[in-house]
């Protein structure tokens, strides 16, 4: 043998003594036989990433992936995912007990104990004990909440139209935030009043960094990260975010110490400190939960409810019909919205579902299987991580037939629910580990959209669903909302 050759058998016999590496060659090995999503070599489909914007991500992987009907890799450099964008993929994904971890990119979140990232063994016991938050009961507890921060929208909404503010769907943001913080943790974060806003562009900037560095795998390692200049802006955008959960949960805990705890019991914060001082929750945990709630809280219905109104403007038509529903159930401009009329704007849901179908807030999410897991085609090793691509589930046109590409809320009757695989939809995930905030999120949304149709109308001149670009900023965007303008409505010509 040549000097040269011992060394190499030497280097290779010390790389496969390492675990990890001998477990990435044998997955690599397994799955050899797996389509493989556009790429180079080395860079893999990192390559069509490198030196384009942020905001072409969402069709560049879109582009790369839209021929395959089936599990496909996916690389980013050494990084490889399987790709998952099929109804009964889906369901094999989404209802296996063995594929409930995240993938490892969602520790770049920075809330490793909150519901959406904890490993399953913690995020079974947190899931448990926060589930009865969102229960039917509690939910109905939180409708006086919604209306009266849904007022101060109305109130700001209409300071808008009076000033020309273009800028007028930060409100929404305003008012989800406000309503968040209210239901879950009993603090009134006073957003809609002016206090607070650097909050916003913290949640902003922190979604737009982390959604980039999920695409570069050269800044997988922290050691790397930690130098570039994307970390420090990153940083200082975390360590403002935190600083508002920190004097929240130090001011609750003095609330709750000194027994003077209003509301309902059943609120998460109660719930938190509860089971912090029987030594159930450790401080991290319960910030993190405090963070995951305030983050995912409010800016997916805030996103929904602009897309809606987007929707709506761009298609008078169902933004009568939805109004005429509205008028049907609950005409005066100004009145309380009840639990029962939410469930009675059933036309306005079929409207939220189809923008969510279009425009899914978490165009993607990720997991890792634990055991071998057999799905369509193929059975899948253990330790591979998954993508979820729910953009792309919800415009296969095999499930979603002709109408596909246009904004039909008939999509959503139960007879075409009925005609439909169950897992061709699932804007909030599905199986174990979906969103424990659906529910919640539809009852708040109703409110505040019933509250604005009534009161003003949307347009948005010239604008087709042609134009719309979405983009993935770890949440979907659409640079053409600032297209949306609204009026005052003239009261007697609402029905
Ligand atoms: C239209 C609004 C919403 C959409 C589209 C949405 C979507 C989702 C999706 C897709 C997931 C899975 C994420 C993943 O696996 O990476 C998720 C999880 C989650 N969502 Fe939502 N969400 C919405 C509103 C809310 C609201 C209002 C709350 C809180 C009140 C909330 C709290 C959560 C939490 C805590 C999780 C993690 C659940 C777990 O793993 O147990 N979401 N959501």
């Amino acid at each position: 043998m040549t000097p040269l050759l011992v060394i190499i058998v030497i280097i290779l016999a010390i790389l496969v003594s390492i675990p990890e590496i001998r477990n990435y060659f044998l997955l690599h090995w397994k799955l050899r036989n797996l389509p493989v999503l556009k790429g180079v070599p080395l860079l893999g489909s990192a390559a069509y990433f490198f030196l384009r914007k942020q905001e072409d991500y969402l069709q560049i992987l879109q582009d790369i992936s839209k021929d395959e009907n089936g599990p496909a890799r996916f690389y980013l450099g050494p990084y490889f995912t399987v790709v998952i964008s099929t109804p009964e993929d889906v369901k094999t994904l989404t209802t296996s007990n063995s594929c409930l971890d995240k993938m490892s990119f969602y520790r770049f979140y920075r809330c490793a104990y909150g519901l959406v990232t904890a490993p399953v063994p913690m995020w079974k016991i947190h899931r448990r004990l926060l589930t009865p938050s969102f229960s039917s009961q509690a939910l109905r507890t939180f409708v006086p909440i919604f209306n009266d921060k849904a007022k101060t929208l109305l109130a700001n909404l209409d300071k808008a139209v009076d000033c020309s503010d273009r800028d007028f769907l930060k409100y929404i943001f305003y008012c989800t935030l406000e309503m968040i913080c209210e239901t879950t943790l009993g603090y009134n974060i006073d957003v809609q009043n002016g206090k607070n806003l650097d909050y916003f562009k913290a949640v902003e900037a922190v979604t737009e960094i982390v959604g980039s560095r999920v695409f570069k795998f050269w800044y997988y390692p922290d050691v790397i990260y930690e130098r570039t200049k994307a970390y420090a802006v990153e940083k200082m955008y975390f360590d403002i975010a935190y600083k508002l959960s920190s004097r929240l949960i130090a001011e609750k805990k003095q609330e709750y110490n000194a027994e003077t705890f209003h509301g309902n019991s059943e609120i998460l914060i109660q719930k938190l400190l509860k089971f912090l001082l029987a030594g159930e929750l450790t401080e991290q945990e319960v910030q993190d939960e405090v963070d995951t709630m305030i983050a995912t809280g409010h800016d997916t219905s805030a996103l929904t409810l602009s897309n809606t109104l987007l929707m709506l403007a761009i298609h008078q038509d169902i933004q009568q019909k939805v109004l005429e529903e509205i008028m049907s159930v609950n005409p005066i401009p100004d009145a309380y919205v009840s639990f029962e009329d939410t469930l009675q704007f059933t036309y306005m849901e079929m409207v939220i579902k189809e923008t969510l179908r279009h425009f899914p807030i978490v165009p993607m999410a990720g997991r890792h299987c634990m055991e071998d897991t057999k799905f369509s085609s193929v059975v899948i090793p253990k330790g591979t991580n998954f993508l979820l691509f729910i953009y792309q589930l919800h415009r296969r046109q095999e499930v979603w037939g002709p109408r596909v590409n246009e904004f039909y809320p008939e999509h959503f009757t139960p007879d075409n629910v009925g005609k439909r695989h169950p897992y061709s939809y699932i804007p909030f995930s599905s199986g174990l580990r979906n969103c424990i905030g659906r529910k919640y999120a539809f009852i708040s949304m109703k409110i505040i959209l019933g509250i604005i149709l009534k009161n003003f109308r949307v347009t948005a001149d010239g604008l087709t669903m042609a134009d719309l670009k979405p983009s993935m900023f770890t949440t979907i965007r659409i640079k053409q909302i600032d297209r949306i303008r609204i009026e005052r409505r003239n009261m007697a010509q609402n029905l």
